[in-house]
């Protein structure tokens, strides 16, 4: 077999066989195929696409490439939880811990940031003394005495998606539903939970900037899925305007905390309600509407937040930063922007707030960054909300003073007010199951 032969198939719109993705992607991780002739066969997926078949095999064959972890030794279900990204969005924090406290399994392997959108185990880290790595011992033994475990990605999980994601992210070929789909479902695939919940945002923070490319993705990672013998289902969520009132990891942190404490914005508690609520139905607990109330019932009775502490504290963290015992070190700089009129907000741009939230110090401008746990925004207005001109629309926080500037700058750009209210958008559009 040739890798020649293979793009020159793909280019002409022909699928692959089970033999040749497997062919194409063992050599590609052995290093016996170069990146230049991958780099053509994901230009020539990019164009041609991939059928179902193609996009699953493809999967399986990058979730065999390095770890699979097996949970079976865990008492109960496990569920894990997937977002494609999003600005604001931590509802990781929120939902999983819920999930937890009502007699779920969550041993759950999370990401970093990625351009604009924040990744969970960031804002894990910004927590004092929360371990991400733990050894696998640690990491069972945790779940099996907290219900629950958040840690970073183990390093040989699916390392053909780390190759192939690298070589994507400089050959513009990261926007390929196929290629999408394949990339999150080997990952979730190898990190072995027995049910999927995945949150496939739309809008201008998302990858998917429309409610249709939304659902094809989500029903191609259902498919795959639940063709892994996974049960799996798909929420399409709004990502047009970031996610709550917080953005930034400790920022983030001490928001989701709000919400388990029975506080927070709406928005944001109902998006995690209704993801705790799915992945309830996923393993089994009760009809819809019983998981709904489960989960409400576990916000109300504190069991949720107690949940989220004892795992903070079995990992090493301060969980007194939860409680509101103790606060997060603040930024020592911040600057509020103030509305130039009067009106109400038309617009927020979702994707350049989150550029503001790197520029501030809470995203990574490069691989090597070092992100600044305390860096953020606090959002005064949202989508909707009336302003007066001078009001402050948000408070940017860095440790960065020399930040301040061009984030104002570029937030004053992000927003629009205009003269009347504008409808209010729906937080979730579909379910795909
Ligand atoms: N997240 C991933 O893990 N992979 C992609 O391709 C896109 C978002």
């Amino acid at each position: 077999m040739h890798m020649y032969d293979l793009i020159t198939k793909k280019k002409h719109g022909a699928a692959l066989t089970d033999e040749e993705i497997a062919f194409m992607i063992e050599g590609y991780v052995k290093g016996e195929i170069p990146d230049y002739q991958m780099s053509a066969m994901l230009m020539a997926i990019w164009f041609s696409g991939m059928t179902d078949r193609e996009t699953a095999v493809l999967t399986q064959v990058m979730a065999r490439s390095g770890d699979q972890i097996d949970l079976s030794a865990i008492a109960g279900k496990t569920v894990d939880k997937h977002s494609t990204g999003g600005v604001g969005d931590k509802t990781t924090l929120i939902a999983c811990p819920i999930v937890a406290a009502c007699g779920g399994k969550i041993a759950k392997m999370s990401g970093r940031g990625l351009g604009h959108t924040g990744g969970t185990v960031d804002k894990l880290a910004a927590i004092p003394g929360y371990r991400t790595e733990l050894t696998r011992e640690e990491f069972f033994h945790t779940v099996e005495t907290c219900g629950i475990s958040l840690i970073g990605q183990s390093g040989n999980l699916a390392p053909a998606d780390k190759k192939l994601y690298a070589l994507r992210d400089v050959t513009a070929t990261v926007d390929s539903i196929p290629l999408i789909a394949s990339s999150i479902m080997s990952k979730k695939l190898a990190a072995g939970a027995s049910a999927i919940l995945l949150d496939v945002k739309t809008g201008s923070g998302a990858f998917m900037k429309t409610q249709e490319d939304a659902i094809r993705l989500a029903q191609t990672m259902v498919a795959i899925g639940e063709a892994a013998g996974r049960r799996t289902v798909a929420l399409i969520t709004d990502m047009d305007v970031p996610l709550g009132c917080g953005i930034g990891n400790s920022i983030e942190v001490r928001e989701s905390a709000a919400v388990l404490r029975g506080e927070g914005p709406a928005d944001l508690r109902e998006v995690s309600l209704a993801l705790a609520a799915n992945m309830l139905f996923l393993i089994g607990k009760g009809t819809p509407a019983a998981c709904r109330a489960m989960a409400e019932r576990a916000i109300a009775d504190g069991s949720a937040l107690a949940t989220l502490c004892r795992m903070v504290r079995a990992q090493g963290g301060d969980a007194r930063v939860l409680t509101g015992e103790a606060n997060f070190e603040a930024a020592p700089f911040s600057r509020e922007v103030c509305a130039p009129r009067a009106g109400f907000v038309t617009r927020m741009d979702a994707e350049a707030i989150g550029e503001v939230s790197v520029v501030l110090g809470a995203g990574r401008e490069t691989k090597e960054s070092v992100i600044d746990p305390a860096a953020g925004l606090i959002l005064h207005r949202k989508y909707g909300d009336a302003v007066q001109a001078g009001e402050p629309l948000v408070t940017l926080c860095t440790s960065r003073q020399e930040t301040l500037a061009e984030a104002a700058q570029r937030y004053g750009a992000a927003i629009t007010i205009g003269e009347t209210r504008p409808a209010p958008r729906p937080l979730i559009f579909a379910r795909v199951t």
